[in-house]
């Protein structure tokens, strides 16, 4: 039994929440979302794996501010309308094993299909460059002032919703491209007025977002913030402008920057990279935490490629508060129990060795969510799930899904 490894000692949150230890489930849009855009049974059935998997604190998949602006068909969605009881349910069961609930909040911004015929906003009028799969995006147009300050206004009610049904925070979503890390970087923000240009505006949003959360969901509420280390695209958002951006950020109080990178452009979320920038092999972010870790004293926590205990341990050892997994708990829902028992135990990451990147990021979460939909439905993982069968599938719910949310919306009135 190894129960002395360092991701075992139990942190406290600034706002003074303690989460009893390093490992954090991190943030998987599972696309199962029941009737109403609310968590329903196959989401319970899925969480409860999680909550007794021994992680210290349990990110939720992006939850959506705007029912008409998703990232995917079977999005969950919290809006001031919502019922509370679907999330009072959630935020019970992911309690229930002891870690931390903390629910992710997000806007997608441009990163939204033509299918889902909704909102098609962005900072500025900047569409996808995806090669032939850009036209599965929406054409953008740059939001008004009023656009943003309702925004603005959606992610703190949303938070509040959140507190209300009993999360014990929420992680603001600002990377992988969406629509707050639209504003972050110089690529996706052409904007002239106080949210584009220097830094100090293009951060703005994010800034009055949080600062807003804090000011209404009170002082001991957690508030994290995924962040990109960088685009990793020439041109983009860097590790100098995160570094700042952080700066400003530890001044409203936050409680962990969660360190990630990458768009859907360019998935460096996924471990790939397209400028000079190199990716290690397992922990990609380390290194750019590493060098954010030397001028701040917010918790970080990085996310991104890892599946063993002492990559870990490694994390933790080199000063982050807190290490993120994602996939590997896809397979192995109860990973960190299993490292207390057997050290050596490998969780699995999806692999495809297909050519074609776009293909290649879309088939690994593919086979993620297929392993997500089983916990689902109480049936056991597959670890080495076909990426090609995966795909199918996943086109296949997606097309129900779809069809599904554009009802549904059909029936609600304006
Ligand atoms: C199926 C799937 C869905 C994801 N959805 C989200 C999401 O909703 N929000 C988010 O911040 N990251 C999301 N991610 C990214 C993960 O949180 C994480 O940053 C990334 O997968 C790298 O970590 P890993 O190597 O441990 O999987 C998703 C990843 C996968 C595979």
């Amino acid at each position: 039994m190894k129960t002395d490894s360092i991701v075992n000692t139990p942190f406290s949150l600034p706002c003074g929440q303690v989460v009893p230890n390093r490992i954090v489930k991190a943030a998987m849009e599972e696309n199962m979302a029941g009737p109403g855009r609310l968590p329903g049974y196959a989401l319970l059935a899925l969480y409860r794996y999680w909550a007794h998997g021994g992680a210290g604190m349990i990110i939720t998949g992006n939850v959506m501010v705007d029912s008409a602006a998703m990232t995917g068909p079977g999005g969950v969605v919290l809006e001031s309308s919502s019922p509370s009881d679907p999330f009072e349910r959630w935020a019970s069961v992911i309690k229930s094993g002891g870690a931390l609930a903390i629910m992710q909040i997000n806007h997608p911004g441009r990163q939204s299909f033509v299918k889902l015929k909704g909102k098609a906003l962005a900072p500025s009028a900047v569409p996808l460059n995806m090669g032939r799969f850009s036209k599965q995006f929406v054409q953008p147009k740059a939001m008004s002032c009023e656009e943003i300050r309702d925004v603005c206004q959606r992610f703190v009610s949303t938070a509040k919703c959140a507190q209300n049904a009993g999360f014990d925070g929420v992680e603001v979503h600002a990377a992988h491209g969406y629509l707050l890390s639209q504003f972050l970087s110089p690529l996706t923000n052409h904007r002239q007025d106080e949210y584009g240009g220097c830094l100090e505006n293009r951060a703005r949003l994010l800034l009055n977002i949080v600062s807003q959360i804090r000011a209404t969901c009170g002082k001991h509420f957690a508030i994290l913030i995924k962040l990109n280390s960088a685009d990793f695209q020439r041109g983009g958002f860097t590790i100098k402008d995160a570094r700042r951006v952080i700066a400003m950020l530890e001044r409203l109080d936050v409680d962990v920057i969660e360190l990630s990178g990458g768009s859907y452009e360019v998935p460096a979320m996924q471990g790939q990279s397209r400028d000079h920038n190199t990716l290690a092999r397992e922990a990609y972010f380390l290194k750019f935490a590493r060098e954010i870790l030397v001028d701040t004293r917010v918790p970080i926590m990085t996310t991104g490629g890892v599946k063993q205990l002492a990559v870990a341990e490694q994390v933790i050892e080199h000063g982050c508060a807190f290490v993120g997994m994602a996939s590997a708990f896809a397979v192995t829902p109860d990973l960190p129990l299993k490292w207390q028992s057997k050290p050596d135990y490998q969780g699995v990451l999806p692999y495809c060795s297909w050519q074609n990147k776009v293909l290649v990021s879309l088939a690994k979460m593919a086979m993620v969510r297929r392993n997500l939909r089983r916990l689902g439905n109480n049936l056991s993982t597959v670890r080495d799930p076909s990426p090609l069968w995966s795909l199918v599938q996943d086109m296949w719910h997606k097309r129900r899904a779809t069809q599904r949310y554009l009802r549904e919306r059909a029936r609600i009135p304006g």
